[in-house]
């Protein structure tokens, strides 16, 4: 079986999926030849999973990525391992919850969910991680759209559908379901405006999957391991193509409503 792609950027990679997602790439029978792994402070006690696994394996590479001034540095240090390659496949993972209501939610926790759900994720792509997409893209010697030529995940979630608008009463979290409903609507945008330029863009469903986040008190218990979920995500990315770029997929590859 091929390699998913030569080189892979996860954000929010210190636990999670993003941490399984990273080490699953790397222990893949073909794994990438560099996996960028980015979290808040890869060096602080919250990165030692992460530590633990680079140091088992070379082709992770830590990077710290927070706000601007960080995605300079993380896109620098990116660019000097791919020298003239490009990155191949961009994981937005990083992302927050919350469960304000109608009633205790406030601005300051709607902007929030907003910077880290969509506006960190847009503003680093647009800025910094594009030319390096671009670069791929154009010198992968590959046609049409896939992960190993260049492509943007972005991990989303059902609860931020629309039309599924599902367990609304159970689990309200208004920051949280606007701000992906929001980050599904730049998915559809860049898969529309990037797919010319060779980069395939879609939004995964994880899953509601036993980490951190999927196990905060709201609903019961998360059905899914994160390795189960991850499973599925790396078999649905694998199959990607110019036939599914713009579209929201659960981790075993089912199409959901917008
Ligand atoms: N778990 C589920 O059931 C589920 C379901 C649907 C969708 N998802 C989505 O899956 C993705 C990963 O979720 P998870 O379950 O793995 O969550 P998690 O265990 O809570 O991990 C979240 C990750 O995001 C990072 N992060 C949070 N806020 C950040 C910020 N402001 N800037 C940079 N990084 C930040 C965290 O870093 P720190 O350690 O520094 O906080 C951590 O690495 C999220 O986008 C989530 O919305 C999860």
């Amino acid at each position: 079986m091929a390699a998913l792609a030569r080189s892979v950027l996860v954000t929010g990679s210190n636990r999670g999926i993003g941490l399984e997602l990273v080490r699953q790439l790397a222990a893949s029978p073909r794994p990438p030849q560099h996996i960028f792994a980015t979290c808040r402070d890869p060096e602080s006690p919250r990165g030692k999973a992460l530590q633990e696994l680079a140091a088992q394996h070379p082709s992770i590479k830590l990077v710290q990525l927070v706000n601007l001034p960080s995605i300079r540095g993380a896109v620098r240090a990116v660019g000097s391992h791919l020298k003239d390659w490009g990155l191949n496949l961009l994981i937005n993972n990083a992302g927050v919850s919350s469960h304000a209501t109608l009633r205790s939610l406030d601005s300051r926790e709607m902007l929030s969910a907003f910077a880290t759900n969509v506006v960190g994720a847009l503003v680093s792509l647009r800025q910094e991680f594009l030319p390096l997409l671009e670069k791929a893209a154009k010198g992968a010697g590959k046609e049409g759209l896939s992960c190993s030529r260049a492509a943007v995940i972005n991990i989303s979630t059902k609860l931020g559908s629309i039309g599924l608008c599902l367990g609304v009463p159970e689990a309200p979290m208004y920051p949280y379901r606007a701000s992906k409903a929001a980050q599904n609507m730049v998915t559809r945008c860049m898969a529309a405006e990037l797919q010319d330029k060779g980069i395939l863009c879609v939004a995964i469903h994880p899953g509601w999957v036993k980490t951190d986040m999927g196990t905060e008190k709201v609903l019961g218990c998360a059905p899914l391991t994160v390795e189960h979920s991850v499973q599925g995500i790396l078999t649905v990315l694998a199959s990607l193509s110019q036939d599914t770029s713009g579209a929201f997929l659960d981790w075993e590859g089912n199409t959901l409503p917008w």
